[in-house]
């Protein structure tokens, strides 16, 4: 089963990537299809073999956009249902998940939770997938520092519009330059020889799915603290919407 996780996490980042490529193949391919209806047109001006060549192209394109349609839906992130869900626990399981990259990196990971915690309006797998990412993140930043140290936290925090649950993970990794600092949730950026540069914009993208924020802040060569955010109010208004149909 915990296995399973992080490959759910990989078929996500790979789910995105074969959305965006999906993109990029549909459009050149109505331009094609497109041009074939023209010169399908002017039939008569055609002798019978081109005529035929360019209704065996019609017929791949058509079959092209069929298999790309079908793979896109099967590529749709897939919703699993908000529920009431501990923060704590699936921190927990993430460190569980990463103890061995984390021994391999030589890097320390220590939790600060909130006793008093704290459940929050939200997908479970989809959590998981988000602090997986960001963990992975911190590991790999502390490649080069022998004492690699990530510390995560989970705190709640009242005020007059109903609370804030935040999500800390903090490394004292590599840092990231303010040049970098404004491409790091683009898709594709990575620094890195083998990354694809989705992790993080899936991050965002399942964070802000969740009605909940994502920032950093980050030094160079001190390290880097992702900070998530859940507004109780939001959640329970998110909560009431999703539950008074029910009943
Ligand atoms: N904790 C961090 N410390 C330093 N740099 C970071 C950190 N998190 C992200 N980055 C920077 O942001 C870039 C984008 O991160 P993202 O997770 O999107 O992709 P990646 O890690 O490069 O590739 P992948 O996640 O596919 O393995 C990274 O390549 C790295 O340069
Ligand atoms: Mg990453």
């Amino acid at each position: 089963m915990l296995s399973g996780d992080i490959q759910n996490n990989k078929l996500r980042i790979l789910g995105k990537l074969t959305a965006s490529l999906i993109h990029e193949i549909r459009n050149p391919l109505s331009a094609i299809k497109l041009n074939l209806d023209l010169i399908k047109m002017e039939g008569n001006l055609l002798s019978k073999d081109v005529l035929e060549s360019v209704n065996d192209s019609l017929s791949a394109t058509d079959r092209i956009e069929y298999m790309v349609d079908s793979l896109l839906s099967f590529a749709r992130v897939v919703t699993h249902g908000r529920e009431n869900i501990s923060l704590n626990k699936i921190t927990l399981n993430a460190v569980d998940l990463l103890a061995v990259k984390a021994t391999k990196y030589g890097v320390q990971i220590k939790h600060n939770l909130d006793e008093n915690l704290i459940y929050v309006y939200a997908d479970e797998n989809k959590l998981l997938q988000v602090i997986l990412n960001l963990i992975t993140n911190a590991i790999e930043s502390c490649e080069e520092n022998n004492g690699g140290k990530i510390v995560i936290k989970t705190l709640y925090k009242a005020c007059k519009d109903g609370g804030k649950v935040h999500w800390i993970i903090e490394d004292n990794g590599s840092g990231i330059s303010k040049e970098n600092q404004k491409k790091i949730f683009e898709d594709f950026y990575t620094s890195k020889e083998n990354g694809t540069g989705l992790g993080l914009s899936v991050c965002k993208m399942l964070i802000n799915e969740q009605g909940a924020e994502i920032d950093f802040e980050s030094k160079l060569e001190v390290g880097t603290k992702f900070k998530i955010t859940f507004s109780v109010n939001r959640m329970r208004k998110l909560y009431e919407t999703e539950n008074s149909s029910n009943r």
